[in-house]
């Protein structure tokens, strides 16, 4: 055993905890006030892969709801360039500065999916991007009319797996470690958004998914917390399940419909919006939200499809995805028409008519032709 190399490891994870122990302090006494601003900007970025084909549509179909609030300069769609993989890996930064000081000036952002590369040191330009805008709620509705299901995911989305992700520690040849740091007042805030949001929305339920069974520190102050949370909400329940029945739960009908809210721990979060987003017709369909006290960033749930690009089907992607992301963007706005009103195009689109339909591959219509039919319903 090399003794020197635990001791130098020992201090890296102690620069960790000290780093994590002051980070979560600094949150109990966060209150980051929402600024009040004359002008709205949405930031716009198309990000990489298919990114920059749905977000063309996307920032069309903004343009078209937006008109006369953009031609009154009440509103600004605002590109922001230079957060492409190609500029990323040049200046060696997730987000170069340049660009997280454009987005800082934005209201809210609406984002195309961002490359990730695997293994190394360079974090994901989403991970970094949430934790520097401190969005710390993904909030994930995912609707499957048919069923009467309306399920509404809250992740938390600034700790768990991802908060040190890009920093475990290793013995070449013998182990690697990761950590998973779960704070109390991380752990509150969003308990906080999914019990707010059942309360203003009828809901009559929360689910806490965790793996408490296993990962009894961490999720174990989830789930306590959650439930301390709730005690504050009479009248909705806070029901305790594990992920990996939860998992089977989503792809069972007999008992699906009746679940509604859901907070979870990031990872596991970040794992079940795929699978849920796949019941409603597949990962290009679901939109999110990445809420914070100051700063919101909408996006698809999906990442860049480089496998759509590298067979040339770019222009065949699904912008249902980033549609639906912006409707969460118009009703973060207060644009509660204009986000009813894209809705209903929506639903008419994909659910009732369906006379264009994308598939992902040249049997479907293309990214634009969905997208013209979504805009001629407006
Ligand atoms: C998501 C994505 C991201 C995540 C990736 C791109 C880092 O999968 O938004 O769900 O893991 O959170
Ligand atoms: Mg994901």
């Amino acid at each position: 055993m090399d003794e020197k190399r635990i001791d130098a490891l020992c201090e890296q994870f102690r620069a960790l905890l000290t780093e994590q122990a002051a980070r979560a302090e600094k949150l109990n006494s966060d209150t980051a006030p929402q600024e009040n601003r004359e002008k709205t900007v949405i930031g716009i970025v198309p990000g990489d892969g298919i990114g920059p084909i749905i977000i063309r549509e996307a920032k069309r179909l903004l343009e078209r709801l937006l008109k006369e609030e953009i031609a009154a300069g009440r509103i600004e769609l605002r590109e922001i360039e230079g957060l492409t993989i190609e500029n990323r890996l040049a200046k060696g930064k997730s987000i170069p500065e340049d660009v997280l000081a454009a987005i800082r000036e934005c209201t809210v952002l609406l984002k195309g999916p961002t490359e990730t590369p695997k293994g190394g040191t360079m974090e994901s330009a989403n991970v970094s991007l949430r934790r520097e805008l401190d969005l710390y709620a993904n909030v994930r509705p995912v609707r499957i009319e048919e069923e009467g299901i309306d399920w509404i995911f809250f992740r938390e989305n600034t700790e768990g797996e991802y908060t040190l992700g890009s920093r475990g520690i290793e013995l070449p040849g013998l182990l690697a470690m990761d950590f998973k740091v779960i704070t109390d007042a991380g752990t509150r805030r969003i308990a906080k958004a999914a019990f707010d949001y059942a309360k203003e929305n009828g809901k009559k339920s929360v689910s806490i998914v965790t793996k408490a069974n296993i990962m009894k520190k961490t999720d174990g102050k989830f789930s306590e917390i959650c439930h301390e949370v709730a005690k504050d909400y009479p009248g909705i329940e806070a029901e305790d399940w594990y992920i990996d029945i939860m998992t089977a739960n989503l792809v069972n009908p007999a008992i699906r419909s009746r679940f509604e809210v859901f907070a979870l721990p990031n990872l596991y979060g970040d794992i079940i919006t795929d699978e849920a987003a796949q019941l409603q017709g597949g990962v290009g369909t679901a939109g999110s939200a990445n809420l914070g006290a100051r700063y919101a960033m909408f996006e698809a749930i999906h990442g860049t499809a480089p496998r759509m690009i590298e067979e040339g089907l770019g222009e065949y992607a699904n912008p249902s995805s980033i549609f639906n992301a912006c409707e969460m963007l118009l009703r973060h706005l207060g644009e509660t028409a204009k986000a009813d009103h894209l809705r209903a195009a929506m639903e008419a689109c994909t659910v009732s008519e369906k006379a264009v339909a994308v598939t992902g591959d040249k049997s479907g219509a293309t990214t634009r032709e969905f997208a013209d039919y979504v805009l001629s319903k407006l």
